[in-house]
């Protein structure tokens, strides 16, 4: 029963409170390398020089995390279908009974692939940029009718797929939401959109500086919250958007600058383990810690800056939620018992 995650999240807050953290939900990139080129992704310059671990060295920290009390893991890259083990990698995940999902660019794996892995994953995440043409001119040529491809194939299988959509300028003037949301309902997937993260890890080039690829990609402010508005509207008829209110609200005060630094549990309930087994507080923070263990790694590390750039704008669900918002609360207990048993 889905029931039990949601309790075992509840009490984790509750220890938080008294000092205890637990890495909850683990974000794991398995790999920094990738396939393609999208236009707003510097990916290669944060591609990893050391190693990646081993399968077996993988299952032996996903051993270690589910015993911290780890209930969800999430699967990222760079692309993760470049790693030959991925589907073990899954199914280990499923067999320490994690909420499992992976993020894709949809473009790699296979027919076989994905039936294989269908059981063990609570659903599949794979970018899209809304229609074709603006897939195919942000994410490479023929990239849209792999991805659409690979959702037949997922939704053939009973997975649940959502398709993560950034609001980038072409995507709302080719009114993409428009598009997105007919696709939605004909394909039988939820969407999940992200506005443009401006600094940070993408780029690779440090913390707070925008970076220039980027850049061109954003639309203005006023086009921004015109179209955040109408996420919402469209979700009240109907669609199958996964933003909601609080989301909008929080991203509204971050671009007008009004947000209060808010309470970030990043490190504290949730963290990021990457390829070569080091831990981070989340994807933004500059610091890799790596110790004999995985418990020690998760002790050591840092919490929120008292100038943390991002004011925890990629991790608004949790943070919203483990501060109690009701609405988040309650959309991530629909979100969380959604998924199939
Ligand atoms: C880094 S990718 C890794 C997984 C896979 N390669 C993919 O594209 O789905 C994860 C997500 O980050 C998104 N992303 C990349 N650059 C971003 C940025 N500057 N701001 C916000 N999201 C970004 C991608 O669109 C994708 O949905
Ligand atoms: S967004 Fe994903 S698919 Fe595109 S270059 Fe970056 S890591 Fe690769
Ligand atoms: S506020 Fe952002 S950068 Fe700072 S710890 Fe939280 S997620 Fe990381």
């Amino acid at each position: 029963m889905k029931t039990r995650f949601v309790l075992k999240a509840g009490l984790a807050r509750l220890k938080h409170i008294f000092g205890k953290n637990t890495p909850l939900r683990v974000l794991h990139r398995v790999t920094s390398r990738c396939n393609l080129r999208c236009s707003f992704c510097d990916h290669e310059l944060h591609e990893s020089k050391g190693k990646e671990l081993s399968t077996e060295e993988i299952k032996e920290c996903m051993n270690q995390f589910a015993r911290l009390g780890a209930i969800a893991w999430g699967i990222t890259g760079g692309e993760p279908f470049l790693r030959k083990d991925i589907s073990q990698i899954i199914r280990h995940s499923k067999q320490l009974g994690f909420l499992t999902n992976i993020i894709t660019n949809g473009t790699l794996a296979t027919e076989s692939q994905i039936a294989e892995v269908s059981s063990s994953l609570d659903y599949l995440v794979t970018s899209l940029e809304g229609p074709k043409e603006i897939t195919d001119k942000i994410r490479g040529q023929g990239v849209f009718d792999k991805v659409v491809h690979t959702i037949e194939v997922a939704r053939r299988n009973n997975l649940p797929v959502i398709a993560a959509v950034l609001l980038t300028r072409d995507f709302i003037e080719a009114k993409g939401l428009e598009f997105m949301g007919r696709f939605s309902k004909e394909m039988g997937i939820r969407c999940s959109f992200q506005n443009l993260l401006l600094a940070g890890p993408y780029g690779g080039r440090g913390f707070k500086e925008e970076k220039p690829k980027i850049v061109p990609h954003n639309p203005d402010k006023q086009t921004l919250f015109e179209a955040l508005d109408r996420i919402l509207y469209m979700r009240s008829l109907g669609y199958p958007f996964v933003n909601n209110k609080p989301w909008v609200d929080y991203v509204k005060a971050f671009m007008n600058k009004t947000l209060k630094p808010p309470k970030c549990f990043a490190g504290k309930l949730y963290c990021n383990f990457f390829e070569d087994g080091s831990l981070r507080t989340c994807q933004y923070h500059p610091l890799r810690i790596k110790k004999e263990t995985i418990g020690e790694s998760f002790r050591s590390l840092p919490g929120q800056f008292s100038d943390c750039p991002c004011l925890a704008i990629c991790y608004i669900n949790y943070n919203l939620a483990y501060s109690f918002n009701f609405s988040m609360i309650m959309d991530g207990f629909k979100n969380t018992l959604g998924y199939r048993d």
